[in-house]
């Protein structure tokens, strides 16, 4: 489909009325297509005060975080904000057992005191363009998938070849609506982000796992980061003479709030949803492909938590890792429920069926679109084993046998000698360094045992994964073993693979010699025949069939927008910028329930549980409540406020986002979504599909009276949009920002600077 058709599409939607919250928008498309219906909804901006390419405007405090998470500049000095859990891996780095920040907390008092984070880069979006017909030009609908690619892969190559960038901008392009459409994006990165401070897990990863894609909520998911530039401003590797970056905007924060029925809008980068996928895909997910991994999550996260609870050092080892395991297996599991609650399945085929109705009526539609779903349920069907066999194997192999870990380090060591020699060899060992000895840091061979003890057994009973089972059984057969108790026991008697000093040594002789020591290491065998069955007999099948659906969803996604010219469609999650937009709502989970949108600190409180890993509250916290030393961050009603729900449509990757209030100023920070509402990566249901964050009075309040660090709070701009006119006492200038007239700097109660404490 031409660029000019979809233009029209999209104009022509405009008008047509969604679903209040749904969509992930492109900024540079709201003066066309979203920015009446936010005006409505009680948006004061402009399009142009949120995206804008000449001036600055909001998308100039976005920051992709890592490439993996949000955050937003907060003040002139490029101070970042972000989740405690996107920050978590550099608050990790950072942490020893003297100086545990994880528990701890940290909090530079200065410049000199923040943390260099190798590797870890703050990007920022100059520019979006649309590149459609440059993209395909010369791609026709005659072509296989493979020729198409291929000129789209030259076209690509050609378009970056002949942009004029400025200086350290790079051009990313990408594809929109499953390739039917395509943007660039023209970035610039800087790479000396450094670590500013953190309140303690019993704030920021307050109510762990429990609490995960839960309301009601009270974590304090914050950290802070900061930017920092060569002498111009630009971008620098790390240099102690770097200096704070000066952004082009960065976002005030409002001290007063929200309330229900507020205007919020979500500013990020989700990554990846599957809004358009037809019945059949999304039978599969229901039936197959989450069963699967939740069972064998649930196996695996059973024994973790058993040994967890047995003792500190395996809770301190393992809670990193049985969080990131836990997260989605629940997510999976309300992704489910929620499918099923709210009929997607159903809804997703009464779509097909019109869909089906009007190409059927149409001799031109029909020859373009009228193989598409028979073909969609031929390919899927196809699909099944190979899906779950891939499942399996990357959820056992690939992820909770922990083991598998340090087997594939080895084998890539042997590939590295297998290329380039010595040379290779060497190189590889000494990139292994870190990896290992952080592996062995947070491992107990006697749990992975318990687990691999579990999960074989699964992979080789796995119904419906028929060869990649057999390959298992195969094994033991050969073998001689009975079980897959015996399995495990032998295979962790002997591989060296268990003990890093046995790894160590082994690799520190000529390669020749530890190469054949790896090759014959009984955990190396095992896992070689298992992955050579799965290479052999599923991974190019499943890569050549996921392929084939690729191409399908591409045509079906144009054929959707050519028959639904009145339907507004906004293009799946990509891991580009995007702005969502909703209002501070609660729902109603189940019959007779209703959830409240605000949560405050009277709730940490309630579920505070002395010495519990999960709700523990700081001593600091608990006086601080007690003698009601909220500050200025309280509400009219003297409550200290936690977090707050919305209707606005996130996923992950939208973790740090700001959410920002009807003037462009910060009132709340994106973190997590409710479990009902998880399926909204496939069926946004406005019923049930909420976002949570984090009140910006509670961040300023850890940070200046929990933390002591209002040495930070003084370099941000708070804002009174609301009740402009009762602080009037220091009538200073009015800013110059577009945001919101009626705003004003304030400086936080205590002037003086307040000596460090750090937090407890
Ligand atoms: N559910 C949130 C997000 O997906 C937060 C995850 C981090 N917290 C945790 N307890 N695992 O991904
Ligand atoms: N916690 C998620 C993240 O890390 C955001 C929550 C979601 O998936 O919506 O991005």
């Amino acid at each position: 489909m031409t660029n000019k058709i979809l233009l029209v599409i999209f104009l022509l939607s405009t008008t047509c009325t969604l679903r209040a919250g749904e969509g992930m928008w492109l900024p540079q498309l709201l003066k066309a297509l979203n920015e009446g219906e936010m005006q409505t909804m009680g948006m004061k901006l402009t399009a142009e005060q949120v995206y804008s390419v000449n001036q600055g405007s909001l998308k100039d405090a976005i920051v992709h975080f890592g490439g993996f998470c949000t955050s937003e500049v907060i003040s002139d000095q490029g101070l970042l904000l972000t989740n405690h859990h996107c920050g978590y891996g550099q608050i990790q780095s950072h942490t020893t057992l003297e100086k545990n920040y994880l528990k701890n907390g940290f909090w530079a008092k200065n410049f000199q005191e923040e943390l260099t984070n190798p590797g870890l880069f703050a990007r920022f979006i100059v520019r979006i363009d649309d590149v459609t017909a440059a993209m395909l030009a010369g791609v026709t609908d005659k072509m296989s998938t493979k020729e198409r690619q291929s000129q789209v892969d030259k076209n690509m190559a050609t378009l970056k070849e002949n942009k004029k960038l400025g200086p350290f901008e790079e051009l990313m392009i990408r594809p929109f609506y499953h390739g039917n459409q395509y943007f660039s994006f023209t970035t610039v990165t800087y790479n000396d982000v450094r670590l500013v401070g953190a309140p303690p897990e019993s704030i920021g990863k307050f109510g762990a796992d429990t609490d995960n894609w839960e309301w009601p909520r009270h974590t304090g998911d914050f950290s802070l980061f900061r930017i920092y530039a060569g002498p111009n401003n630009e971008p620098a590797e790390y240099s102690e003479k770097n200096k704070p970056y000066a952004p082009k905007h960065f976002l005030p924060i409002s001290l007063d709030g929200v309330q229900e029925g507020d205007f919020t809008l979500i500013f990020g980068f989700p990554g990846r949803t599957n809004q358009y996928l037809p019945g059949v895909a999304v039978q599969q997910l229901i039936e197959t492909v989450n069963p699967a991994r939740i069972e064998i999550r649930d196996a695996a996260l059973k024994i973790l938590d058993a040994e967890m609870r047995k003792d500190e050092k395996t809770k301190i080892q393992y809670a990193s890792k049985f969080a990131r395991v836990a997260n989605y297996w629940k997510k999976w599991i309300g992704e489910n429920q929620g499918l099923i609650a709210t009929n997607a399945l159903a809804k997703k085929t009464n779509l097909e069926k019109e869909f089906q109705i009007e190409v059927d009526a149409n001799p031109a539609l029909k020859a373009k679109y009228g193989d598409i779903l028979p073909q969609f349920k031929e390919k899927y069907k196809i699909l099944e084993p190979y899906v779950l066999s891939t499942n399996y194997y990357n959820e056992i192999m690939g992820r909770n046998i922990e083991a598998m870990r340090i087997i594939t380090y080895l084998r890539r060591l042997s590939d590295a000698y297998d290329k380039n020699g010595k040379e290779g060899f060497d190189k590889y060992k000494e990139r292994l360094a870190g990896p290992m000895e952080n592996f062995y840091k947070n491992y107990s061979p006697k749990i992975d045992q318990q687990v691999f003890a579990r999960l074989t057994k699964m992979y080789g009973n796995a119904d419906g994964a028929k060869e990649i089972a057999a390959s298992m059984q195969n094994y033991l057969m050969a073998n001689r073993i009975r079980n897959y108790d015996q399995l495990a026991e032998e295979v962790f008697a002997k591989s060296m693979v268990l003990d890093k000093s046995k790894v160590l040594e082994t690799i520190s002789q000529s390669p020749e010699e530890a190469i054949k020591k790896i090759k014959n290491d009984p955990l190396f065998k095992m896992a070689t025949k298992i992955s050579e069955v799965y290479q052999e007999k599923i991974a190019g099948r499943y890569r050549e069939i996921n392929g084939a659906i690729a191409d399908l969803q591409r045509r079906y996604m144009a054929g959707l927008m050519e028959v639904f010219p009145n339907e507004r469609f906004w293009p799946d999650a990509n891991s580009t910028m995007r702005v969502t937009y909703g209002k501070v709502q609660g729902y109603q989970p189940r019959d007779g329930i209703t959830y409240n949108p605000l949560t405050t600190l009277d709730g940490v409180i309630a579920k505070y549980q002395p010495g519990d890993y999960e709700f523990d509250v700081p001593k600091k916290l608990l006086e601080l409540n007690a003698s009601r030393d909220y500050g200025n961050y309280a509400t009219a009603e003297g409550k200290m406020p936690v977090c707050f729900l919305g209707s606005n449509h996130t996923t992950g990757g939208n973790s740090g986002s700001p959410a920002i209030d009807a003037h462009g100023n910060l009132v709340g920070l994106n973190f997590d979504r409710v479990w009902e509402g998880t399926m909204s990566d496939i069926n946004y249901d406005p019923s049930i599909c909420r976002n949570i964050m984090v009140d910006a009075r509670y961040i300023l309040f850890i940070i200046d009276k929990y933390a002591g660090a209002g040495h930070l709070v003084k370099e941000m701009k708070l804002v009174h949009p609301r009740t402009a006119q009762s602080v009037k006492k220091k009538p200073k200038k009015i800013l110059q920002e577009p945001f919101g007239k009626q705003e004003q700097k304030l400086k936080p109660k205590e002037k003086k600077a307040i000596p460090y404490r750090g937090g407890e």
